[in-house]
């Protein structure tokens, strides 16, 4: 047994642990007991998480003799829902869990946001800990507080800011993970880079491979590395008024191009991500900002990795330039005609634009979707 690696995150009385390694799901009654003492626990979970890594955390809990039950929803986007929400928050008052109880959120973002919502609405306010097994849940969804489920009219527009007490992310976990999904999180993964940290970024370039062939051990510092930049942001930003909103790169054109594809498998949010990058450092460059060779140094490294790059990569006919467009002014508010972007300077110098004009958008747009 290794030691975990611990990255705390020190916001007063919401403080909180972020343990990342390889075994956690194996060792959290042991956890749990000797941080939750006399606690009882609500798992939520996903189908697909619940068959691939519950076991695992049921008998943990079994074996340190700690109560719990388990609500369980469908897996994927939809679940983020008044429905869904309903359903756990009935699991949990069922059975009778307390206030100061915990609920366990066991699987992907969509877990995250869900449980975690659940857990600040139900009785008040419950405690929760975030148990991340997707990349994108480690390494973003699962620090930060935030929480929530869609509506119809969009994504996470029904929801709360609320920490969880404790992070377990379980380097095991990934290894159930499609293949598809890990690729899609390593997207946010070097956003970190591309934001504010070279060195990071050219580490990533050098590591992806191994990453990927499945090193634990540069898994487990590729993910305290995240958690330690994304902990940064939350710290001198908690309710995303100011730099937290650097966490952005590459997320307007990639939101704009997710809304396009109906949020579907055509496009997952992290690939939308790696393309929405890309754009970023070469708009960037169209405007004179950036070196124009990064655009295509960042794209050779996330194809590499196994991510779209190009609108050109998305399966089936993009809508027009004006209907992204549309999606783009919708994403980032239109302030006295201009938009807000993430743009850069170069390979860890982003910075927040709230001065662009939406016919530079659309001439790039139009310049690149046949690319
Ligand atoms: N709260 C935040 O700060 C924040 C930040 C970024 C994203 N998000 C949200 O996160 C969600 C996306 O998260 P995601 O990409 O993890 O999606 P997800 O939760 O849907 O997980 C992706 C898929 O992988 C499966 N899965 C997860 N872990 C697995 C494992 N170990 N083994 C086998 N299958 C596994 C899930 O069942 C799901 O089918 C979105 O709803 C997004 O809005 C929230
Ligand atoms: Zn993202």
């Amino acid at each position: 047994m290794t030691d975990p690696v611990t990255v705390h995150v020190p916001l007063g009385e919401r403080a909180y642990d972020i343990l990342i390694g390889p075994d956690l799901l194996d060792r959290a009654g042991t956890i749990l007991a000797e941080r939750f003492p006399g606690r009882r626990f609500g798992i939520v979970t996903d189908t697909a998480v619940a068959k691939a890594q519950l076991p695992r955390l049921v008998a943990a809990l079994d074996a340190a003799g700690l109560t719990h039950v388990t609500v369980t929803v469908p897996n994927g986007e939809a679940s983020k829902s008044i429905d869904q929400l309903n359903k756990v928050v009935d699991g949990l008052l069922g059975a009778r869990l307390e206030r100061g109880d915990l609920v366990l959120a066991l699987g992907g973002g969509v877990i995250g946001d869900l449980a975690g919502f659940a857990a600040s609405v139900t009785r008040r306010g419950m405690d929760f800990v975030q148990i991340p097994t997707s990349l994108l849940a480690q390494v973003d969804s699962s620090v930060g507080g935030k929480t929530g489920i869609n509506s119809p009219h969009g994504k996470n527009l029904i929801g709360a800011f609320h920490q969880p007490k404790l992070v377990l992310a379980d380097l095991s976990a990934l290894e159930t993970l499609p293949p598809r999904e890990f690729a899609a999180g390593y997207a946010e993964v070097v956003k970190y880079g591309l934001i504010d940290d070279e060195p990071f970024y050219f580490w990533l370039e050098e590591n992806q491979p191994a990453i990927f062939a499945g090193d634990t051990a540069l898994r487990g510092e590729m993910v305290a590395r995240c958690c330690a930049a994304k902990t940064r942001f939350v710290l001198a930003d908690e309710k995303e008024t100011g730099v937290r909103a650097l966490l952005n790169l590459g997320h307007t054109f990639g939101h704009a191009l997710e809304k396009a594809t109906g949020y579907s498998d055509r496009l997952l949010h992290g690939e939308g991500v790696a393309i929405g990058m890309v754009l970023a450092h070469g708009f960037s460059a169209k405007l004179g900002l950036a070196p124009s060779q990064d655009s295509g140094r960042i794209e050779a490294h996330l194809k590499r990795a196994g991510l779209p790059t190009r609108m050109s990569d998305i399966s089936g006919t993009l809508p027009p330039t004006d209907v992204l467009m549309d999606a783009i002014a919708q994403d980032k508010k239109v302030v006295r005609g201009a938009l807000t972007f993430i743009l850069t300077r170069g390979i860890g110098q982003s910075f927040i634009e709230r001065n662009v004009a939406p016919e530079a958008v659309r001439s790039f747009i139009e310049e690149q979707r046949s690319i």
